[in-house]
């Protein structure tokens, strides 16, 4: 075993994230514009006997402790079973883990679960039809709906809801999405928006903060933090208390990525859908590894060109600073669509 993926900070990234395609069935509009974007053609994409053998160098030369598979929208990718068995069959023991925004998982989930998928985390912005439509630009929670339900049938478990709060749009919604997640059993965690939207309207001041998301959860419950150590975990970590009788109630998790970074502590390395490095999501060097793998490069070659990307890896993304933008901040190309979250 090598080093590991180190940068020049001292950072050691273990977890792996890797995108499986750019399409996705939603249109969310933090993230996509309404027409979509240019796919990537079919040859284009990682194969799934590429990403079995990334996958083997990461875990095989740099000590990945933990994948993650994301899109786009992963479920879109029709060999999906296939790329899960070839990653369980070599890693019998590893967290195998998927982003998704459970479309079509109410019919896949079993099979998914049997391939070697170890649990999903799943995209829900509200469980308001009108307002999840206006999200999503997708009259589609019922789909949604049904796939979660699926995926905790199945034992894709524990299973966490992201949601993104959009001033104005689901803001006021927050403490209703809990509410539900509580009842379902649920992890729901809140994520602050970040400069990744497509159609580049991000404003810093118009981000839901994490305190703002607390404040209004507070409105309904008591919130009380975890005792628990959160490592290089985006997610900030909360109990939830019955402010009546003080009952546990479930927890929920707050990602701060904008207002309070986690940067320093972060332990993350990701692969586009095109084979390429990205050292951080606002990282604005890519490095090609599709490239030397289609030309036959052996394994030492590909764990080198990775190792020398992750070392170039930023210190942060800054944009927690006031004034940040005139400071030279420059927004990633890429949407989050493109990278994988
Ligand atoms: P688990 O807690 O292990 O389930 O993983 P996770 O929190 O990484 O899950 P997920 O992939 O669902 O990430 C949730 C969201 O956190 C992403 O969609 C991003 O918005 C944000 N996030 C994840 N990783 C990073 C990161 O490295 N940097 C920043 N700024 N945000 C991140
Ligand atoms: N800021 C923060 N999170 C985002 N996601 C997509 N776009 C953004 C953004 N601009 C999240 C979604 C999904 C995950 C893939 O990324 O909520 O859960
Ligand atoms: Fe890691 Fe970059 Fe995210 Fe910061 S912004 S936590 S360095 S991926």
């Amino acid at each position: 075993l090598s080093a590991g993926l180190v940068d020049r900070f001292g950072r050691r990234a273990t977890d792996l994230r890797i995108s499986l395609i750019d399409k996705c069935n939603l249109r969310c509009t933090y993230c996509m514009p309404e027409n979509g974007l240019p796919w990537l053609n079919r040859n284009q994409l990682l194969t799934a006997a590429e990403i079995r053998r990334l996958v083997r160098i990461g875990v095989e030369i740099f000590g990945v402790r933990e994948l993650r598979l994301t899109g786009g929208e992963p479920l879109v990718r029709a060999d999906l079973p296939e790329i899960i068995s070839s990653l369980r069959a070599d890693h019998p023991d590893l967290p195998i883990a998927m982003t998704t925004n459970a479309i079509g998982l109410e019919k896949k989930a079993q099979a998914l679960a049997e391939a070697g998928l170890s649990r999903v985390n799943i995209s829900l912005d509200s469980v308001h039809r009108e307002t999840f439509a206006q999200l999503t630009r997708r009259d589609a929670l019922e789909k949604v709906l049904v796939g979660i339900e699926a995926a905790a049938r199945a034992g894709l478990t524990p299973l966490k809801i992201n949601a993104v709060l959009m001033r104005g749009i689901n803001d006021a919604e927050a403490p209703d999405l809990l509410t539900w997640s509580l009842q379902h059993g649920y992890e729901l965690r809140f994520i602050e928006q970040m400069p990744l939207d497509a159609d580049q309207t991000w404003k810093r001041e118009g981000t839901v903060s994490a305190a703002e998301t607390r404040e209004l959860l507070g409105t309904r419950y008591r919130l009380r933090p975890t005792e628990e150590e959160r490592g290089g975990a985006p997610a900030e970590r909360f109990d939830v208390l019955d402010p009546g009788t003080g009952r546990h109630l479930g927890t929920v998790g707050v990602i701060a990525s904008v207002t309070e970074p986690f940067c320093s502590a972060c332990t993350r390395t990701r692969i586009t859908a095109e084979g390429r490095v990205m050292s951080c999501l606002f990282s604005s060097e890519e490095t090609d590894l599709l490239e030397l793998l289609r030309a036959g490069a052996d394994d030492e070659a590909v764990a080198q060109r990775w190792a020398a990307a992750m070392w170039a890896k930023p210190k942060a993304h800054g944009t927690d600073r006031p004034g940040f933008e005139a400071a030279g901040f420059t927004r990633p190309e890429r949407s989050m669509s493109a990278i994988g979250g």
